[in-house]
């Protein structure tokens, strides 16, 4: 074959292996093929690869896994459920005991009367596309068919739909694809004023819904501004802009309250949520609709009809899963057991913020919580974090880089406060290897 170019398809490795076929999320394939981290096996808070090296996952994955791996009755749940009825649609008539229990369990658990919850199956980004649809529809069906524009923060991230795409206020995400869907506007993500001026400029008769983070997540993990929420809340009722709370990381524990809305006392009009419901043993996410939007669908003799599900809406085993969890995360108190550990959190990673290469550590709002990486430092060489990352994975522990400036610390609700102090005294030692200094330990 000599020089030929040789097909993708059939890429050998030198040992004559087939060349992977997994594309990766967010990853250039052309560096990565051949040297995926696979993951074999979770227990608690550490992941075990494929060649049984052990890693303290200080992400809970993807900010999901609130309960830890390897909770085998999550597992049970699936089986039992799978064996009565796998999976059944709920399209037009159609609905299943998991889904109506779930739905009702949720409902219950908000402080709102009469909300109503719309399963969706792929996570957050599908439950953020529902409510952006929803929030449109609902002024439709209440004769304002004009206010159609919705509003997002910088910084924010809403998931990879084509929606929550457009939302996101983080340019290396949305700029590869513009034009993105109209009739979104972006505000700066720490000043209320500047989203009442917005509503006023596209006028108030033109805008259905502000989405906002309570705590901004993949864009660095920013806790609110004092007083900011509130602010935002109150310009949203002013204005009749309904406040959608993307509660997808938030959601069902993470901030040491069952929703963050419950601890900013937001009352939104629509949450998303979607990770934290099931812990990720099943991919699923919910909208919650307050009685208001739900009204005018639900009302007697009302025609109007919400044209949006998908095969997966509100499947039965992933609602068991979800079911299992919460029980689980209640029978256990792991939501009271965050608001313990977010002052252990962030008392372990504050020392970080005196590091010559840490511009700054975020953290207070449950298990939530960043470090970011020095501006200078990342000016003057700009591999430093993805170094510091991979740093951090030698000596045991999984993070990742957020918006290319902060390494994300969200571990599991079961995590120990040793395996917090481990987590520190891992980021201190890749910090000081990253500054040409020799390790801690
Ligand atoms: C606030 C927020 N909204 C939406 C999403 C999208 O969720 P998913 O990746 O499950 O589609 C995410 C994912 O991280 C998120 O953090």
């Amino acid at each position: 074959m000599g020089s030929e170019p040789r097909d993708p398809g059939t890429l050998q490795d030198d040992a004559g292996a087939a060349a992977p076929a997994l594309w990766n999320a967010f990853a250039n394939m052309a560096s990565l093929a051949g040297n995926a981290v696979t993951i074999v096996r979770g227990e608690g808070c550490e992941v075990f690869d494929e060649h049984g090296r052990a890693y303290l996952d200080a992400l809970a994955s993807l900010w999901y896994c609130n309960v830890g791996h390897g909770r085998v009755e999550l597992a049970d749940a699936a089986a039992s459920q799978m064996r009565q009825l796998a999976a059944y649609q709920t399209f037009e008539p159609f609905s299943n005991l998991p889904a109506e229990a779930l739905a009702r369990r949720i409902a219950d658990m908000l402080p709102v009367p009469g909300a109503k919850i719309f399963f969706t199956p792929g996570g957050g980004s599908d439950a953020v596309d529902t409510a952006a649809k929803l929030a449109r529809s609902y002024w439709r069906a209440v004769g304002q068919g004009s206010k159609q524009i919705t509003i997002a923060r910088s910084h924010a991230y809403h998931g990879m739909n084509a929606y929550g795409t457009s939302l996101g206020g983080i340019p290396a995400n949305t700029d590869p694809f513009v034009p993105l869907v109209s009739l979104v506007e972006h505000v700066a993500w720490d000043d209320a004023p500047a989203l009442e001026k917005m509503i006023e400029t596209v006028g108030a008769g033109r805008v259905a819904a502000f989405f906002c983070e309570p705590v901004i997540g993949a864009g660095g993990v920013y806790p609110p501004p004092d007083g900011y929420l509130a602010a935002a809340r109150e310009i949203c009722r002013r204005h009749d802009v309904l406040f959608i709370a993307d509660e997808v990381i938030t959601g069902f524990g993470r901030t040491g309250a069952w929703l963050a809305s419950d601890r900013f006392g937001l009352d939104p009009d629509l949450i998303t949520t979607a990770k934290g419901l099931s812990s990720g043993y099943a991919p699923i996410g919910a909208v919650i609709a307050s009685a208001r939007v739900a009204e005018p669908f639900w009302r007697p003799g009302s025609a109007e009809v919400f044209r949006h599900g998908y095969t997966y809406s509100a499947h039965p085993t992933a609602c068991a899963v979800a079911s299992a969890n919460l029980d689980l995360i209640e029978r256990e108190q792991l939501v009271a057991r965050v608001a313990e550990l977010e002052p252990v959190l962030a008392r372990a990673l504050a020392p970080l913020a005196g590091h010559e290469l840490v511009g700054e550590v975020r953290a207070g709002t449950g298990l939530l919580a960043a470090v970011e990486i020095a501006e200078d430092a990342r000016a003057a060489d700009p591999g430093i974090g993805p170094r510091l990352v991979a740093g951090i994975r030698e000596r045991g522990v999984i993070t990742r880089l957020l918006r290319g400036v902060a390494l994300q610390v969200s571990p599991p609700f079961v995590i120990t406060e040793a395996e917090i102090a481990r987590i520190a005294e891992v980021f201190a030692d890749a910090f000081d290897a990253a500054a040409g200094r020799g390790s801690r330990s």
